[in-house]
């Protein structure tokens, strides 16, 4: 006599077993909302040198600004401008990688900028083409994004930039190729500045 096997197993119309599944129940599992770096790098390699200007002047011109500065310095960017210091939305939205909306279970729900020409809460994290680590302070506060590490869940104090009267921005060049994201060099500077004036040129 054969002996029964243990599961049930039925045969499904189509040929294909159908076995039964106890499936996990959401709301008793310590479930994460996380992501590889590869979706920052992606985000990244969509953009040139003249898209990280725009997402600059965008948000400097969101701030209120009447002046922006991009620097490229020996050894690092700089950005600065004199419009509104971050507040307590544009600090939350620097608290994630990128992205707006409920972040997991956290409790945590990221606001889209209001008023603005942005709002996805991406633009900044185009300056990963320049370096590892977005380094930003405004009004008192500082934070920094790092392409590996993440972002500081609520930012620093930063007494200095109290003096300040908009946001500074530092990116420290990459200096090795890193997961697809090219260094940062004189040559690829010269590169930046035709990519800006060409951009800038009228038609
Ligand atoms: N130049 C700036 N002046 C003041 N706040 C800024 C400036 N640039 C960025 N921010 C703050 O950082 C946040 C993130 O910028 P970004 O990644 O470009 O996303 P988005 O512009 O879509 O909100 C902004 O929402 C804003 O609060
Ligand atoms: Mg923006």
């Amino acid at each position: 006599m054969k002996k029964k096997s243990a599961a049930p197993r039925k045969s499904h119309p189509g040929g294909f077993l159908q076995l039964g599944w106890d499936k996990l129940d959401i709301n008793k599992l310590d479930l994460r909302y996380n992501y590889g770096n590869s979706v920052v790098a992606e985000f990244v390699s969509d953009h040139d040198h003249a898209d990280a200007l725009r997402e600059l002047v965008q948000n400097e011109y969101d701030a209120g600004g009447s002046r922006l500065q991009v620097a490229f310095g020996t050894d690092e960017l700089r950005i600065s401008g004199n419009g509104s210091t971050i507040d307590a939305g544009g600090w939350k939205r620097l608290s994630v990688m990128l992205g707006t909306g409920q972040v997991g279970r956290s409790g945590r729900t990221i606001a889209q900028k209001v008023n603005g020409i942005g709002s996805k809460n991406f633009g900044l994290r185009s300056l990963f083409l320049y370096g590892d680590q977005i380094y930003i302070r405004s009004g008192g506060l500082q934070t920094v994004l790092d392409f590996f590490y993440g972002t500081l869940q609520d930012p620093e104090p930063e007494p200095h930039s109290k003096r300040l009267p908009g946001i500074e921005i530092v990116v420290p060049y990459r200096t090795r190729k890193r997961k697809g994201l090219e260094p940062f060099d004189v040559a690829h500077e010269l590169q930046a500045l035709e990519s800006f004036a060409a951009d800038l040129t009228p038609m």
